[in-house]
């Protein structure tokens, strides 16, 4: 690919969707200006990079502007080329220098301008410079929230997922998820005293009712969504075990449901639970430390995909390992849980290498960006999960309303490679 160079940057604090700061970047190539923002997490896992340098978003921006006379005046050769600049700036293990957040938006910012630049869009750039097919990722979309990104009586498991399964293009794998989202607000409003229509971090509903009621309710709309629209919609779970794990008494603490289970006794609850309600995706049943009880999950519900996503935190290095060793069969990427774009781009590789499947994610804290979109179509990721209501979930969707459009339909990805 020819050489490209870049000629401006400039960073900026901004604010996610959760009023937090977070860092934007504008980076221009051969004249062509990109822009982009990096989304917060609030239920991080350990392994993952620093978002922001000493001082906050201030002081990533501070950082990065510091770094930018080594940024500004590089050539890139791909659309990913920025990127071992950015590790060289850094010098850190976990990107503290600058922080991920900062980074990330870098590594965004410039790949968008260099495929800008030759006319093209993000995923074209990647799905070239990757050798990947571009093809549209099923959404899998947040419709009621619990745990850290909803107040407390929700439930504790922190996020009730639905995916489309059958969906032939983007347009009828969202009116899907929509429609039984409709359903289960008024399933929730028949069924729940209260505020059942409450919102959580991520647009879903955020009632308090138990884990149990929430499925139960879930699944039904689930249900009736497929029965009206003809397209088979399935139930994921992500429990983020870290956060539901009492660390003092080392059982998983579902109060809602009356139940302190220890770590075997969450394995048969949970596998209870996939057969009950035909749970196809489960995403850190477990704390994030106990690979073990993955594996023994895994092999008791061998046709679902057990996810990790605190439990790899976006590493190549921890998805092959865990995949290795059976504790999951698919993982989250998370762009800046690593700061690069190009690191995230490796884990779907490696993922989708072992048979596995990889998920493109939002963070609980977002922006209105829809890269993640380009990432997810431009790689190997077989869903994306980005939350279904509320303009910066929306955003990602529409997107890839618009990159269908232009892949001319027919080119869905699902469940199974
Ligand atoms: P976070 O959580 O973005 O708040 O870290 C999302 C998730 O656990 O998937
Ligand atoms: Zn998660």
């Amino acid at each position: 690919m020819e050489s490209r160079r870049i000629e401006k940057l400039r960073a900026r604090v901004v604010f996610d969707s959760r009023g937090d700061k977070t860092v934007e970047v504008e980076v221009t190539v051969d004249g062509f200006t990109a822009r982009a923002a990096a989304p917060s997490g609030k239920s991080r896992g350990k392994r993952e990079v620093q978002p922001f340098a000493e001082g906050g978003a201030e002081g990533s921006v501070r950082a990065l502007t510091e770094a930018s006379r080594r940024i500004i005046g590089a050539t890139m050769d791909d659309p990913l080329a920025v990127d071992v600049l950015l590790r060289e700036i850094d010098g850190t293990e976990d990107f503290s220098r600058i922080g991920g957040n900062a980074a990330l938006a870098t590594s965004v910012a410039a790949a968008m301008a260099y495929a800008g630049s030759g006319g093209v869009p993000l995923y074209l750039a990647l799905s070239r410079h990757l050798g990947v097919e571009p093809g549209i990722p099923l959404p899998l979309s947040n419709v009621l929230g619990g745990g850290a990104h909803a107040g407390s009586g929700a439930p504790e498991f922190q996020e009730y997922l639905l995916v489309p399964v059958g969906a032939k293009s983007a347009m009828q794998a969202i009116e899907a998820n929509v429609l039984a989202y409709r359903k289960l607000g008024r399933l929730l409003s028949q069924e729940v005293r209260g505020y059942p229509l409450g919102k959580g971090d991520e647009g879903g509903y955020a009632p308090p009712i138990s884990n149990r009621k929430a499925l139960e309710l879930v699944a039904r709309a689930a249900q009736e969504g497929s029965d009206e629209t003809g397209v088979r919609i399935a139930v994921g779970l992500d429990v983020a075990g870290s956060n539901v794990l009492d660390p003092k008494s080392g059982r998983y603490a579902l109060r809602s449901d009356g139940l302190y289970l220890t770590g075997e006794e969450m394995v048969s609850f949970i596998g209870e639970l996939v057969d009950r309600y035909g749970i196809v995706y489960v995403e850190d049943p477990f704390a994030e430390d106990s690979p073990e009880l993955f594996a023994d999950l895994q092999r008791s519900v061998p046709r679902a995909f057990v996810c990790g996503d605190d439990l790899v935190v976006t590493r190549p290095d921890l998805i092959r390992s865990a995949m290795e060793r059976g504790a999951i069969r698919a993982a989250i990427i998370k762009p800046n849980q690593v700061g690069l774009l190009s690191v995230a781009a490796e884990s779907a590789r490696v993922c989708h290498g072992l048979s596995g499947l990889p998920v493109a994610s939002h963070r609980s804290g977002e922006t209105t960006d829809a890269y993640l979109s380009h990432f997810a179509v431009g790689t190997w990721c077989r869903l994306i999960k980005c939350g279904l209501i509320g303009g910066e979930r929306m955003a990602k969707l529409n997107e890839l309303l618009r990159i269908g459009e232009e892949l001319g339909g027919g080119r869905m990805r699902g469940l199974s490679g």
